[in-house]
């Protein structure tokens, strides 16, 4: 079955940001052995996500493979042309970034796709400009590269968490265009992808992260500011999308409650973006446009 996105759920009316109504504020202790029902019930539809039940894991399967063999082209292309792509993938603690790349490097050459996600800058990173540790990890010819948080860190977490002033902010919204338009100038394909889920959904994820030993590593210090810190995340990824989402580089919002949905979809929405030989279009099907949108969509 070639994919054309079937509804599943009912989409909802999704309401602006902005003029979103406060819901009540259900309280979250990590620790505590069971995640209160009253999360665990509202995790899914949280953050205005259009669809009530996970897609099913055997659809899922269905549909990466046809996506992975895609992917297998657009990187021989890639290495055919000497061509540059960066796909950055922003978002909150628990989005799915990591799981969501990992759907994308899972059958590629690892010697031509790249992982890059950096450690918190070293004393030596602080004192150089704040974008060369970034530039440092461009692709050469051939090579896509993958970068789990990225420079937009000076616009969320760094300000969400204030380990970073809002004048340096200000002047990292000013340049990050700057420094995007330069690599663009240089041939370099940019894809910017913002995953993003809902108060509860993150609870529930951050939750299954402590009680889980074998995602308990993926836990910091900076995640169990998370949920304190929502509101912050919020307003500085709402200005992050709106002052850095360009026609030359624009973001793309990606509705991430549903990982499978997620994993998809990223996958589609790069596919269709690069223009590589042989591509089919009937195998990648198109993107869900209920939960993959442009920055404008997202915040109108
Ligand atoms: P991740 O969620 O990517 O596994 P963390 O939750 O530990 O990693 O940290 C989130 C991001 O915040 C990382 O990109 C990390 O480099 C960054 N970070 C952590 N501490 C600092 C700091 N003191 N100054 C600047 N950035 C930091
Ligand atoms: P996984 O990354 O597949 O190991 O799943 C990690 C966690 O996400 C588990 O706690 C699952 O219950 C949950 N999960 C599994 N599938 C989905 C899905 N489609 N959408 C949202 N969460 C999921
Ligand atoms: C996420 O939760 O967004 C990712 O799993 C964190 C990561 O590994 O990048």
């Amino acid at each position: 079955p070639k994919a054309k996105v079937k509804r599943q759920a009912k989409a909802v009316a999704i309401v602006p940001v902005a003029r979103r109504k406060a819901t009540p504020r259900l309280s979250f202790n990590i620790e505590a052995e069971e995640l209160p029902t009253a999360i665990e019930s509202a995790a899914f539809r949280s953050g205005d996500y259009p669809y009530d039940k996970r897609m099913k894991r055997k659809r899922y399967n269905r549909e990466l493979e046809p996506l992975q063999i895609e992917l297998l082209k657009l990187l021989s292309w890639a290495r055919d042309k000497g061509e540059r792509i960066v796909i950055v993938f922003e978002g909150r603690d628990g989005a799915g970034k990591g799981g969501a790349i990992t759907r994308f490097t899972q059958h590629l050459n690892p010697r031509q796709a790249r992982v890059v996600a950096l450690p918190k800058p070293s004393d030596i990173e602080k004192g150089q400009w704040y974008f060369q540790r970034y530039a440092a990890e461009m692709p050469s010819a051939g090579e896509i590269v993958f970068f789990d948080r990225s420079w937009y860190n000076r616009a969320g977490v760094e300000r969400a968490m204030e380990f970073c002033t809002q004048a340096q902010t200000d002047i990292f919204l000013r340049e990050a265009p700057a420094f995007e338009g330069m690599l663009a100038r240089d041939g370099v394909r940019l894809i910017k992808l913002f995953l993003t889920i809902g108060r509860e959904m993150q609870m529930s994820r951050l939750h299954a992260r402590w009680h889980d030993p074998l995602k308990r590593w993926k836990l910091s210090p900076i995640d169990f500011e998370a949920i304190p810190r929502f509101d912050a995340y919020s307003q500085a990824f709402e200005q992050m999308l709106a002052r850095t989402s360009s026609d030359g580089a624009p973001w793309t919002v990606i509705r991430a409650n549903d990982k499978l949905r997620t994993r998809l979809n990223a996958i589609r929405h790069v596919l269709h973006t690069i223009p590589y030989e042989d591509k089919d279009e009937a195998a990648i099907g198109e993107t869900d446009a209920e939960i993959v949108l442009s920055a404008k969509d997202y915040l109108d």
